[in-house]
Formats: C-alpha cells, structure tokens, sequence
C-alpha cells in the first residue's frame, strides 16, 4: 500500500457518504485524518480495525472529501455504544455541506443498525465544532474528566 500523501485522494467508488470498506478507501482516508493525527500511517489505521475501528467517508467526484471514524465503547446498560471519534472534511470543500451530509449519514446508519445513542467527541477550545454539533441537534451530556 503507498504511503497517502496529505491530499484528498481520488478513490474507485459512488459519490456519496458510505462506510469505507476497501484498503484503497482506508489509505485515501488516512491523508484526511493527518490534518488532526500528523503522524498517522495506514498500518496503524488498518490495525484498529481489529479493535473494532469503522471508517465512513463523503465521495466527491470520486474524491475522498470528508471522514469520520467511528469506534464503540461497552455500557454495561446500553450494550456497545458508537462514538464518532473523528468527523473531518477536506478544508477546500468545507462550508457546503458536507459535514452534515456525511454526519447524518453516520448517523442514521448507526441508529438502523440497532445504536440507541451515537455519541461525539470534541476538544472544548474547538468551538466551530461545537456549533456544528448545536445545529446537528447533538445534546451536550455531562463533562468528561482527563485524567493522567
Ligand atoms: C466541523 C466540520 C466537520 C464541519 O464540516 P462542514 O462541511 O464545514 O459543515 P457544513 O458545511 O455542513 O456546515 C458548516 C457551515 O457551512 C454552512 N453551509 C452549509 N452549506 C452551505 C452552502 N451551500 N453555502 C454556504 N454555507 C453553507 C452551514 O450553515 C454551517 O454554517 P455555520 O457554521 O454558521 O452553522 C469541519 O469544519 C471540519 O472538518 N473541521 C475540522 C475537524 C473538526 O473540528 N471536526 C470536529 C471534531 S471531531
């Protein structure tokens, strides 16, 4: 598998937002995630997958534009709860849509997979994510403790 650069990748699929099953898929991905995790590899991306790592992606005139990844965490009452851990897109093609159309996507394909709740994680500092979220309907739920 080459190295991915850091610019959107052209892909083999549809347009449109779908879970992002090919290796070619996962490597064109890795080049938008490097915006928040500069070190990330494909190996390593692909390793997670063992652990449960889900990866859906926007398709732009087979462009990879957007990503999000998805990983769950056990509640001992709500059985395997999705997080959306990463929701990016491509900064030239922000302010369009995107966000939404790929969010909604996760969303609703989580939701018909049986997910009761699908929970986000953000940076607090990271204010136009937070307002994105507001405007998605997400509700804010509780602080979280960052303990080291
Ligand atoms: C947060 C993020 C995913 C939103 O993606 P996006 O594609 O810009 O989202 P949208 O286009 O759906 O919405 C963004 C804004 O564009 C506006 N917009 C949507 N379609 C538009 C259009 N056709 N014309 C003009 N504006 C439009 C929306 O109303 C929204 O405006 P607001 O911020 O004033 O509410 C994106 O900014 C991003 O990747 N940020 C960096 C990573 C990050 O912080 N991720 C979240 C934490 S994991």
């Amino acid at each position: 598998m080459p190295t991915p650069s850091n610019q959107p990748t052209r892909v083999r699929l549809e347009d449109g937002p779908q879970e992002l099953l090919s290796k070619d898929a996962w490597s064109a991905a890795v080049a938008i995630l490097r915006e928040f995790h500069p070190n990330l590899t494909f190996d390593y991306l692909q390793q997670q997958q063992g652990r449960g790592l889900r990866v859906f992606g926007l398709v732009q005139d087979r462009i990879l534009v957007g990503v999000a990844t998805i990983t769950t965490q056990l509640h001992l009452s709500e059985g395997e709860r999705p997080w959306i851990e990463d929701l990016l897109i491509d900064p030239a093609h922000r302010n369009q849509g995107n966000g939404e159309r790929l969010f909604r996507h996760v969303v609703d394909s989580l939701h018909n997979e049986g997910a009761q709740r699908v929970l986000v994680r953000t940076r607090e500092e990271n204010r136009r994510a937070i307002k994105f979220y507001l405007r998605m309907g997400c509700e804010l739920s509780g602080p979280a403790f960052n303990c080291k």
